[in-house]
């Protein structure tokens, strides 16, 4: 882990956030390489979930809700962990997160506050007045912009039970205690989907979706044997779930924990906001001529813990070279571009015109490196993952060809330019 927290505030994946102020404690912010990886995380999510089926369609509600939302939801009543002080150094812990042994892991004593319950939202104010009427709070689930937009989409899509809405965007979470790096934070990007079904069908939906999203990790590279389903006991779960099962990841810090929630919601949330609201959030079924409250299965992924465990996935140490060997679809840099030699004019105007033909036709990020030994160019390339380096070297000018050389493999072919964005565009996608 200590590697691949320094790797990534090294070569611009993470950093901690306001870090010139000290940081902010769960914070982090996404550098030049987070960002791309990030971004590749939720593309490929969106093309699975929506993009390949006919019955999921895309929404983006606004991170800022009435706050009736929330008292609807049960997020204001439900949405908190229990909460312990030590009464000694005064340090506060979740309580179902403290060591085995109950002694305070800042002070070593074993003298607590009984626990109360500490609700996870944070509050914020809506306009200049700040007073009970203008309180809301930042969304801890993105997934109430969907149940509130649920009419809306019935009415402009033509949908056709069962149908999924699905939406990636940022969640809030006071969390009492934060760590493990990007695992646990207060701030972070959600990707959700709410599939809406019959109530009968919605148990098999279940065991489908679980399948689906089971399926989706092993595509994206990580293994079988890191991956595992882990069922929620009843006093677990949250509160608008009657079941709910975790994908969980081997991670190298805490053993199994969650990638992923697939929850059976019921209709708990979209009878809750009929019921608050008083508009009716019914689906009318044409075959049985009847207005029904679907049920929502829904799977729920936090894109830092899924970029995290990509990261400690791809890590290798491969001789002298650090190496990330991330799915090419995901990885931040799609090629980098070399002149064999930097002070020869010639081989840098022909490998500049190579790059900027590769940057305006491929539409994915490719880079420029021409400093140091191509050999150090190489490596510092793997260390962030690059699947693939193009050299343009002094043959390159007599038999206008160039190097292409492959991550995984270190294997170089040569290629001839007018191939190279074929060559590329067939192993990249
Ligand atoms: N709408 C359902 C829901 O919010 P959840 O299991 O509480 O379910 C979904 O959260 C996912 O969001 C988790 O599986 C995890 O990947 C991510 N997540 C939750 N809390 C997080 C936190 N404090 N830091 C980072 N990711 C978090």
């Amino acid at each position: 882990m200590e590697k691949i927290v320094s790797l990534c505030k090294r070569r611009g994946f993470v950093f901690a956030g306001s870090e010139i102020y000290g940081g902010l404690g769960g914070i982090y912010d996404l550098g030049p390489l987070g960002v791309e990886l990030a971004e590749n995380i939720k593309k490929a999510w969106w093309k699975k979930v929506v993009y390949e089926r006919d019955d999921v369609f895309g929404l983006d509600s606004s991170i800022l809700m009435n706050k009736k939302v929330w008292h609807a939801s049960g997020h204001v009543e439900s949405f908190a962990d229990p909460l312990v002080e030590c009464k000694n150094c005064h340090s506060r812990f979740r309580q179902d997160m403290l060591p085995k042994s109950k002694s305070c892991p800042t002070c070593g004593k074993n003298d607590w506050t009984p626990s109360r319950m500490f609700n996870l939202m944070f509050k914020t104010h809506i306009g200049p007045v700040e007073d009970e009427a203008s309180e809301t709070f930042l969304r801890p689930e993105t997934a109430q912009g969907i149940f509130v937009n649920f009419g809306n989409v019935v009415d402009t899509m033509r949908v056709k039970l069962p149908f999924g809405i699905a939406q990636t965007g940022k969640g809030f979470r006071n969390e009492i205690t934060t760590g493990n790096f990007l695992f646990r934070v207060r701030e972070f990007e959600m990707m959700e989907l709410e599939y809406f079904t019959y109530p009968k069908q919605a148990e098999k939906d279940f065991e489908y979706w679980q399948k689906e999203r089971m399926d989706w990790y092993l595509s994206l590279g990580l293994k079988k044997e890191n991956l595992r389903f882990r069922e929620h006991g009843e006093i677990e779960r949250a509160h608008y779930a009657v079941r709910s099962v975790d994908i969980e990841y081997n991670w190298p810090f805490m053993d199994w924990g969650e990638l992923e929630g697939i929850a059976n919601r019921t209709d708990y949330d979209l009878k809750a906001h009929s019921k608050v609201s008083g508009k009716d959030l019914s689906y009318f079924d044409e075959e049985t001529k009847k207005r029904i409250v679907p049920y929502v299965i829904e799977p729920s992924a936090g894109v830092g813990r899924i970029m995290l465990a990509l990261l400690i996935e791809a890590y290798d140490e491969d001789g002298e070279r650090v190496v990330l060997r991330l799915d090419p679809k995901l990885a931040p840099i799609k090629v980098a571009v070399f002149p064999l030699l930097a002070n020869k004019p010639e081989l840098v105007k022909k490998a500049r015109s190579i790059y900027q033909d590769l940057k305006s036709n491929l539409q994915y990020p490719i880079i420029w490196d021409d400093r140091g030994n191509i050999g150090k160019r190489y490596y510092s390339q793997d260390e962030i993952g690059t699947p693939f380096a193009v050299t343009v070297d002094f043959d390159t000018l007599k038999d206008n060809s160039v190097t292409i050389r492959d991550r995984d493999s270190m294997k170089q072919e040569r290629v001839s330019i007018n191939k190279v964005k074929y060559f590329l565009r067939q192993r990249l996608f």
